[in-house]
């Protein structure tokens, strides 16, 4: 028995498959590389001792996926393979949901013919859009998402819900995920993004290393303690055992669940500066700049749900997080091409 891990070479994908690896699971990793690269699972392998099945494919590559489903027995499949930006969503709606949601639809297509029903989904806090309450319960209604991006992660999560109740063969897990910043703590294995980050910490990290000259935060007049946007943080490698514990809810046959990974607790943008500096004793030069379009100014988790019926908690902290993203980042001035 093996998980499929799509996307599996990215940021979470590749932090979930160690955690899998070293909680016995074997995994088959498909990836079509557009946001990674292959050398995060040699890291992964390095960090585990175990080989990674890997397959380079698409998931709207339908006769690709077949081949996976027939050469393997896959029990499960973790799905992370999807674009992210949020930014670039507005720019290319049609790309976005193309990827997205056929991606998905021939994904979940090509599970059920060989009969593997078990799915645990990449969902997003943004599905919340602006929260009618803080902390946010899985019971919060999902809003109006102010972007594509959200958009897909919302219909998605509509689509897999209908499909597990139409057949409650399926069990289908969606994980709503708060702000995942940190990166392994061996240093070897980090977010990687292409160009200028969109996302405050590899911004912050790459200002540390010197890429950029300083950080922008964008707005410091919200009705929050020191008026900047206050977000769940959580630590990659937390939200990696998220997954795990998420399969021993498929194992029990759970139905149809929806949980947020989030720590419950919230930072401003510039606690977050000044928990980098603390942590790392690197200075960061910032400047307060117009608000974002879209941004919200406060979104932090109510993860009690979690803890209840999956026994997860977030166990790093603030410094850890700070620690581990700029270890990697020094580390690997260049992500995975250092
Ligand atoms: P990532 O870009 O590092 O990983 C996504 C992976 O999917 C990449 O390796 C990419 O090459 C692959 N991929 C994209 N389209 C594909 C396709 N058509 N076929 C095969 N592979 C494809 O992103 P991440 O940060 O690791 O995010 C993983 C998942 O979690 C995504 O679905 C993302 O939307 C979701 N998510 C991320 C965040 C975040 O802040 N990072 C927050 C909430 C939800
Ligand atoms: C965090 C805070 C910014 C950059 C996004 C997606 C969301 C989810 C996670 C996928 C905000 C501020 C940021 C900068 C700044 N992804 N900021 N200067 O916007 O909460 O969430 O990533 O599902 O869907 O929207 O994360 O890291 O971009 O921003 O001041 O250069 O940092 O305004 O308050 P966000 P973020």
């Amino acid at each position: 028995m093996a998980i499929l891990v799509t996307g599996g070479a990215g940021y979470i994908g590749s932090h979930t498959c160690v955690e899998l690896q070293n909680s016995g699971y074997d995994v088959v990793v498909y990836d079509n590389l557009s946001n990674s690269s292959e050398k995060s699972l040699e890291r992964v392998e390095a960090l585990t001792g175990k080989k990674v099945k890997f397959y380079k494919g698409d998931i709207l590559d339908r006769d690709c996926l077949n081949k996976v489903f027939k050469e393997n027995d896959i029990d499960a499949c973790i799905h992370f393979a999807g674009l992210k930006a949020v930014g670039e969503s507005v720019q290319k709606p049609w790309e976005y949901y193309e990827n997205n949601i056929s991606g998905t639809l021939t994904l979940v297509d090509v599970m059920r013919q060989n009969n593997c029903k078990n799915i645990i989904f990449s969902s997003s806090a943004t599905v919340y859009g602006n929260p009618a309450q803080i902390p946010i319960t899985e019971e919060c209604p999902k809003g109006e998402c102010t972007n594509p991006y959200g958009w897909t992660k919302s219909m998605l999560e509509q689509i897999l819900s209908d499909m597990q109740k139409a057949d409650d063969e399926w069990n289908v897990i969606l994980l709503r995920y708060f702000n995942p910043i940190g990166a392994h703590p061996s240093g070897t294995m980090g977010e990687n993004p292409n160009g200028i980050p969109n996302n405050l910490m590899p911004y912050i990290t790459q200002v540390a290393v010197g890429k950029l000259p300083e950080l922008g935060v964008f707005g410091n007049d919200y009705d929050t303690p020191d008026g900047t946007g206050v977000r769940d943080y959580i630590h990659v490698v937390d939200l990696a055992n998220g997954h795990v514990k998420a399969l021993k809810k498929i194992e029990d046959n759970a139905g149809l669940c929806i949980y947020n990974l989030g720590t419950g607790v919230g930072y401003s943008v510039l606690d977050i500066v000044k928990n980098f500096e603390k942590a790392n004793d690197i200075k960061i030069p910032y400047q307060i700049k117009e608000r974002r379009a879209g941004d919200i100014a406060t979104c932090y988790s109510d993860a009690t749900k979690a803890k209840e019926e999956l026994g997860w908690v977030a166990k790093y902290g603030i410094e850890d997080m700070c620690r581990d993203s700029w270890n990697w980042q020094k580390n690997n001035p260049n992500g995975y091409e250092s």
